[in-house]
Formats: C-alpha cells, sequence, structure tokens
C-alpha cells in the first residue's frame, strides 16, 4: 500500500518549540522517570500550597488508586485568570462569534475576571457550595464559559450538558449527578435555528424535584415562562453582584468537573476529572501538541458541551492566557465560507475542528475556501473519530495550502487531554495516522487474551500507565469505572479502541471495538439508541449498529421489531426517527430503520451484532459463522429486506 509521508519543513524544524530531537530526549525521560518529568510540568500551574507527591498509581482493582499531585492545593479560575491579570489584563481571553456574522463580542481577561466573578457571586447567592454539582445547559455564548469558570472559583463541580440533549436526557444527569441548581438560556441559537433551551429544562424539571434553582441567561430575548421562587433572570440578579470573588483553595484530587459520556452498555456514565493533574496535562498538551505562542488566535469550534470544549476550548488555552475563539454558529451558515471568514476575521493562527465537518465542506468544493485568504493560519487539527486520508490531504492543501501542518490528536472524554498525536515541528506526517504517543503516554497493542503485541500489528489500544488527565471515577459508581476500563485486560486501561501499528512505530486508530459509536464526531451508545426505540409503545425490540458514511464518519442502522398486531405504515420509519431525536437527541436519529419481525440471535438469546452489522454495511458475502443462530432463516429474510430499505 503506497503511504504518503509529509516531512516536518525545515521551518517548522527549526522554529518549533519541539522539535524531533527535543520529543525524542524528553519522551524517553517521561518514560524513565515519570515522577521527575510531571514534577518539572507542573510548575507552569500556579499552585496554593506546593505538592510533594508526583504521583501514586495502581491499576490492580483490588489496590486501585489514581493520584496525582496530591497533597498540592491550587484554584483552576485563579490559573485561567487571576494569575495573567498582571501582564494581560487587556489582552482578548475570548473572541466570541456569535451564529450572525453581525455579532461579535471580545473579552479581555480582565473582563472575564469581572463575570466570572458576578457569575460566581451568583451561584453563591443561590446556596451553591464547594463539592456541590451545577448543571449548565447552555448554548455556546461566553456566559457558558463564565458559569463553568465560576464553578470552578467556589470549588462547585459542573456537569455541561450538551444543549443538542433533550428533556429526558438532561433530566438523567440532572438526578444522577443530584444537581441542585441548573444554569440555562431562553434559547440557544445555531444555523438561524432557534433551540428551546428554557423549555426542555422546565420539561427536564418536571422529573427532577430537587432541583431548586435555575438561572436563565438571556441569549434571544424569547419570552419564556418563568417560575416564581424557582427560575431566576441571571443578568439581572447578576448586575447586583460584585466583580471580586475570592478563589477557594481546592484540593489537587477534589473533583473538578462530570462530563457525561456513552459507554457500550447502560446509561451514560458520568466521566469525573479532578483539578490539578486535569489541569496541568491540559495546558501542558495544549502548548505543544498546537505549539502554541503568546501571540496566537487560537479556534477549536467544539461545543462546550463535550470535553474538547473543556479541555482546548476553555481550560487548556486560558490557562496558558492565549485567546480563544468560540463560536456560537454551524460551519455553513450563512454560507459555507463561515469556517474561513471567521479565520480572516480574528487572524486565526491555528485552528481544531472535526473531520466530519471537513469532510461536509469538502463536498462544495475549492472555491468557498479559495475566496477567502487564510493568510493567518499556521498550524490545523483535527479530533474525534478518525480522519481519512482524502479529507486529509484536501484540509492539508486547500486550508493549509501546504503550509500548515495537521496534527490529528487522539484522545477520549476519559482521558482529560490528547495522547497519541504529531508535535508539528518533531513529526513526519502520514495523512490517517494519529502518529505517535505524548509524553509519558504508553500505548500497547494487545490481542483478545492480553498478550501484548510487538511490532507492525493490529490489537486493541491499551495504556499502560497513568498520566496526569486521566479520569479518576464515574461518578457516584466507581466500581463501575474499574469494572470498565480496568479489569478486560489486566494492569492496564482499556481504551475500547482498535489500533494498527506500523512498522515505523506510527500508531493509526482503526475505530470503536465495542458498542460505542461515533457518529459525526458525537459519542453515542447503542444501548441508548436502542432503549430510546423500545420506550416507543408500538416497539417490541430493537437493534442497532453503525455504518460506514461519507460525510458523518458513521451513521445509524436501526433494527426494529414492532409488537403484534402493529402494521408497518409508510409513516413509521419517520415517526420512530422523530422519535429518537425528542427522546435522546436529534443527533441519535437512525439514518435507516428496517422493520424485520425477528432478529439473528444466539440460541442463549445474544443478538449478533456482527451479522447486523455485516447487512447494514451491505457486506452479506461473507457473514461468518452463523451455525450458532437460533433460527438461520431469520438472516435470509433481513438481507432480502435490507435490498429493498436501501
Ligand atoms: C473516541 C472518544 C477526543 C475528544 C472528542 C471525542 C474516537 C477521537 C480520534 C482520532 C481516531 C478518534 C475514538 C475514541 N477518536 N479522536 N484523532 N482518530 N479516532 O471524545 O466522545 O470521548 O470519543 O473518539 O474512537 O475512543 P469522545
Amino acid at each position: 500500500m503506497h503511504e504518503t509521508v509529509i516531512p516536518v519543513s525545515p521551518d517548522w524544524a527549526e522554529g518549533a518549540l519541539i522539535n524531533r530531537a527535543r520529543y525524542e530526549e524528553m519522551y524517553a525521560q517521561s518514560i524513565a522517570d515519570p515522577e521527575g518529568f510531571w514534577r518539572d510540568v507542573a510548575k507552569r500551574i500556579d499552585w496554593i500550597k506546593p505538592f510533594t507527591k508526583v504521583k501514586d498509581v495502581s491499576y490492580d482493582p483490588a489496590d486501585f488508586r489514581i493520584r496525582w499531585f496530591e497533597d498540592g492545593t491550587l484554584n483552576v479560575s485563579a490559573n485561567c485568570i487571576d494569575r495573567h491579570l498582571a501582564k494581560h489584563a487587556d489582552k482578548t481571553a475570548i473572541f466570541w462569534e456569535g451564529d450572525s456574522p453581525t455579532e461579535m463580542r471580545n473579552i479581555t481577561y480582565q473582563q472575564l475576571h469581572d463575570e466570572v466573578c458576578r457569575f460566581a457571586n451568583t451561584l453563591l447567592a443561590h446556596g451553591v457550595k464547594k463539592g456541590d454539582r451545577v448543571t449548565i445547559y447552555m448554548p455556546m455564548i461566553p456566559e457558558a464559559a463564565f458559569a463553568m469558570l465560576a464553578c470552578t472559583r467556589i470549588g462547585a463541580v459542573h456537569s455541561v450538558v450538551f444543549g443538542g440533549f433533550s428533556p429526558d436526557s438532561l433530566a438523567g444527569r440532572i438526578q444522577d449527578c443530584g444537581s441542585t441548581v441548573v444554569i440555562t438560556a431562553d434559547q440557544g441559537i445555531r444555523g438561524g435555528k432557534t433551540v428551546p433551551l428554557k423549555a426542555n429544562t422546565d420539561l427536564a424539571l418536571t422529573q427532577c424535584p430537587d432541583v431548586k434553582h435555575v438561572l436563565v441567561v438571556k441569549r434571544t430575548g424569547a419570552k419564556v415562562p418563568m417560575m416564581a421562587g424557582r427560575d431566576v433572570d441571571y443578568f439581572e440578579f447578576a448586575a447586583t453582584m460584585p466583580t471580586t470573588c475570592k478563589p477557594v483553595e481546592m484540593g489537587a484530587e477534589d473533583p473538578l468537573f462530570i462530563l457525561y459520556t456513552s459507554g457500550s452498555t447502560g446509561k451514560p456514565k458520568g466521566v469525573l476529572h479532578t483539578t490539578g493533574g486535569y489541569l496541568v496535562y491540559t495546558a501542558f498538551t495544549h502548548e505543544v501538541v498546537f505549539d502554541y505562542r503568546p501571540g496566537d488566535v487560537y479556534w477549536c469550534t467544539a461545543d462546550v458541551g463535550w470535553v474538547t470544549g473543556h479541555s482546548y476550548l476553555l481550560y487548556g488555552p486560558l490557562a496558558n492566557a492565549a485567546t480563544t475563539v468560540m463560536f456560537e454558529g454551524i460551519p455553513n451558515y450563512p454560507n459555507v465560507s463561515r469556517f474561513w471568514e471567521v479565520i480572516d476575521k480574528y487572524k486565526v493562527s491555528i485552528f481544531y475542528t472535526a473531520p466530519t465537518a471537513i469532510r461536509a465542506l469538502m463536498r462544495d468544493g475549492e472555491e468557498p475556501v479559495k475566496s477567502t485568504s487564510r493568510a493567518s493560519l499556521r498550524l490545523l487539527g483535527t479530533v474525534g473519530e478518525p480522519i481519512n486520508p482524502e479529507a486529509w490531504l484536501w484540509y492539508h492543501r486547500v486550508v493549509g495550502e501546504e503550509r500548515c501542518p495537521i496534527v490529528d490528536t487522539w484522545w477520549q472524554t476519559e482521558t482529560g487531554g490528547i495522547l497519541i498525536s504529531p508535535l508539528p515541528g518533531a513529526t513526519d506526517l502520514k495523512p490517517g495516522s494519529a502518529t505517535k504517543p505524548l509524553f509519558g503516554i504508553k500505548p500497547e497493542l494487545v490481542d483478545s487474551n492480553g498478550n501484548i503485541l510487538e511490532g507492525a500489528v493490529s490489537g486493541n489500544l491499551v495504556l499502560a500507565d497513568s498520566w496526569p488527565g486521566q479520569m479518576r471515577s464515574v461518578y457516584g459508581d466507581h466500581q463501575r469505572f474499574i469494572n470498565t476500563y480496568f479489569r478486560t485486560y489486566k494492569g492496564k486501561y482499556f481504551t475500547g479502541d482498535g489500533c494498527r501499528r506500523d512498522e515505523d512505530g506510527y500508531y493509526w486508530i482503526t475505530g470503536r471495538v465495542d458498542d460505542v459509536i461515533n457518529v459525526a464526531g458525537h459519542r453515542l451508545g447503542t444501548a441508548e439508541v436502542e432503549s430510546a426505540l423500545v420506550e416507543n409503545t408500538k416497539v417490541a425490540e430493537a437493534a442497532v449498529v453503525a455504518y460506514p458514511h461519507e460525510v458523518k464518519g458513521q451513521a445509524i442502522y436501526a433494527y426494529v421489531t414492532l409488537k403484534a398486531g402493529q402494521p408497518v405504515t409508510d409513516t413509521l420509519a419517520d415517526e420512530l426517527k422523530k422519535f429518537v431525536a425528542e427522546h435522546l437527541s436529534p443527533i441519535a436519529k437512525p439514518d435507516v430503520i428496517l422493520f424485520t419481525p425477528a432478529l439473528p440471535k444466539t440460541r442463549s438469546g445474544k443478538i449478533m451484532r456482527r451479522i447486523l452489522r455485516k447487512i447494514a454495511e451491505g457486506d452479506t458475502s461473507n457473514l461468518g459463522d452463523t451455525s450458532t443462530l437460533a433460527d438461520p432463516s431469520v438472516v435470509s429474510e433481513l438481507i432480502e429486506r435490507a435490498k429493498q430499505t436501501s
């Protein structure tokens, strides 16, 4: 197979923060002496009380612990704001670009300080204390960032729920972490369409009797019902609040935030990150992966509802006193040049987005890109799903004009920050490969029995040691954390990803090996989509698999059996798609629904998803071993129906 290699350019080799020799030296040191390595890296953070212990980790389920810098204390908001004020009070912290190109805000570090303090004081006035959980269900407006940072200032634990989730999903997340305060907006606005955030919150709260206060930030000004005694007009209240608020001293291992993510089974897990290690790791990786320099304008297009929006829109960049762009809109509104126009408007030098956006924009050709300058760009990044070489090469040639290296960054909600990625001045690039491990990261490939595989080989990706940004627990269910990640392969963290390593030691992530699917960079569990489907009274059983999709990477294929006597009408498939959008999220809407009288099951009643995947992919030539099926005729029936549906 021919592989393109794009070597580090002489400019980058010379001018980069970290060149090849330095990467190799630092990597070797980080593996040989992790304590020494991270002790030095952690100096970039201002500690209130310095730590004396660096690392205390055991992946043995019987004696489990992950602790970093555990006796140090710090405050995240003070690190992201206050310590920059002496030099950077007037520097832009956030360039906010609204959904409409005519709306923008420029927030300096001083203003960020004042607004975060106002928000923190508002939370305190509503009884929020250190350790309390606060749910944030917001559009991409600066107040979402202020709210998150305000939580960290007073030691509250935020749980941001993506604004695209349904009232049911929001309710489940509020209940799971026991928030008594919810922060939302009247409405969101994306691509010219409004999102009924307050109305969704009201619906969710019919299931959440413990919520005492809802802080409502005005975004569109739409008239929304306000429940007396519960709902608070945020701006009205905050106007009376002082713009100073003392940051609370937090232990390095105190919880920082919870972020729900989908697993292969059950309801979404509350991934818990803690304070010290997370901040050290995101700040450090933001600098080294993006070769961040003080003059850069940095833009990560992720929503704050996802981990990328936490680590690389907010915490990493702000800890580094960067100027970060926050964008409320979508790539194709009001036109398909929007990304590139925003880059020109703010002179963005580092741009970080998802493969799905690149694939979608590719379809509109080169003209909408070439009509813009993009002269400010020097580095590009991708995240969230594997990027196909064709999209990579287009991004490189058309968007970056072959001048900008691309960092394909592999990581997960659980990992807190980037683990496998090129460094732009150190790593020759191969389109489609996340390339090499970052400092302190020990990737290994194992077979299904846990044997370590050497050399150029494919296997399951595990990590043999800890890093400071690693998640510490599943909120409220520590055993689930241990069982999910540390029991499959003894002494290792199991990522859930399959991966190939080539002759040069480069890693190529091939996608999930469990029942997690990735639709347009959004992570979903097949079980969640199935349970949304069976909530519908017409549905008896559902099995969901992913199939390859040109733009979204993966799309959702749902096999549905109906309850006895339930006819398949012309409108039923659309009705069920809408049902899933409303009960789970529009991002979880099945692309294909296939009605079938039965699902292929083993004699013990287990659905054979392998077969369903093959049929969804249209690859029925070799279905593998079907001898364990209870009723093999189900398969030929399914293949027939799939042909009619496609
Ligand atoms: C899963 C994690 C990382 C923040 C956004 C997604 C896939 C992520 C890459 C990449 C190939 C990738 C993996 C991973 N993934 N980045 N560069 N190349 N696959 O976080 O929602 O927790 O999803 O996304 O399958 O396990 P997430």
